[in-house]
């Protein structure tokens, strides 16, 4: 039989851990699939809650002089043009309620240390977006939800076609040949074989206001589950004994 004091350092114990640990998600999805849109939307409703997004595209490598002079060769798709060791060390800090430097990705100079670096708070709620999150079981194990935007590829190849020229200003047949080179397959083999982790799979994207709605709402439950804890640390101990 443990004493009262025990049982109470153990119940505060556990319940500061419960506060310290943010609420994990994922959402993953093809390139241009709306995983930008959703992510924009969850933070919008949770507008009461301290919530940041962090981006797979911040830990992109930086490529070598050679890459750069040929690089409608290289293949931005694959899983190992990121930086994934980084990207563990930035989520388990920020996991561990410490502050992270994350480099800023410039798209048109192809370069993931642009100053300043952007400077990011731990937080209730950390959303972690991009193609390949899913892929590495260590990035997988951080989540405590994984979302997956799933959009056809005829949309998303119009509006990574939009985008690219207009936004990129990049050319047309620049953006069709990585498609077919790059994207195409990357997704058929790396990212659309990620979707079985999901626990959530949004047809539609951003468009889809019911799927957002209760994503919320079960995060705004496990929120309130936390913060029930912290004023009654002993519902911890009342929780675990009905493993509720
Ligand atoms: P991702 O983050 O998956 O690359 P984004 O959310 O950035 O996708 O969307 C890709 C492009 O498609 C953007 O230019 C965005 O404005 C556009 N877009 C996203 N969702 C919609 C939508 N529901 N309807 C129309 N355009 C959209
Ligand atoms: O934001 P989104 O998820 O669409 O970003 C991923 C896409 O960005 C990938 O499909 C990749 O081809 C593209 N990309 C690019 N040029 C870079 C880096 C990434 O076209 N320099």
């Amino acid at each position: 039989e443990p004493r009262n004091s025990e049982v109470e350092q153990r119940t505060t114990s556990a319940a500061e851990h419960l506060h310290k640990q943010p609420f994990v998600i994922g959402v993953a999805g093809g390139a241009a699939s709306g995983k930008k849109a959703v992510c924009d939307m969850i933070i919008e409703q949770l507008h009461d809650q301290r919530v940041v997004l962090v981006n797979q595209d911040s830990f992109y490598h930086n490529l070598t002089p050679e890459e750069l002079t040929r690089v409608h060769e290289y293949n931005f798709d694959h899983p190992d043009a990121f930086d994934t060791e980084q990207l563990l060390c930035a989520m388990e800090k920020l996991k561990h309620w410490q502050a992270v430097d994350i480099p800023k990705y410039d798209f048109k100079s192809y370069k993931s240390d642009v100053f300043p670096a952007r400077r990011v708070n731990p937080s209730d709620v950390i959303i972690l977006e991009g193609i390949l999150i899913f892929h590495d079981p260590w990035v997988r194990d951080l989540m405590n939800m994984k979302i997956f935007v799933d959009t056809d590829a005829d949309v998303r190849l119009a509006r990574r076609i939009r985008r690219d020229t207009v936004e990129k200003s990049r050319d047309i047949n620049t953006v069709l040949d990585q498609y077919s080179k790059f994207v195409k397959p990357a997704f058929d083999d790396f990212i659309l074989p990620t979707k079985k982790y999901a626990d959530i799979i949004i047809p539609r994207g951003g468009d889809n206001h019911v799927a957002t709605d209760l994503i919320v709402q079960h995060i705004r439950t496990k929120l309130g589950q936390h913060d029930l804890c912290k004023i009654y640390p002993n519902l911890y101990v009342i929780q675990s004994a009905f493993q509720i």
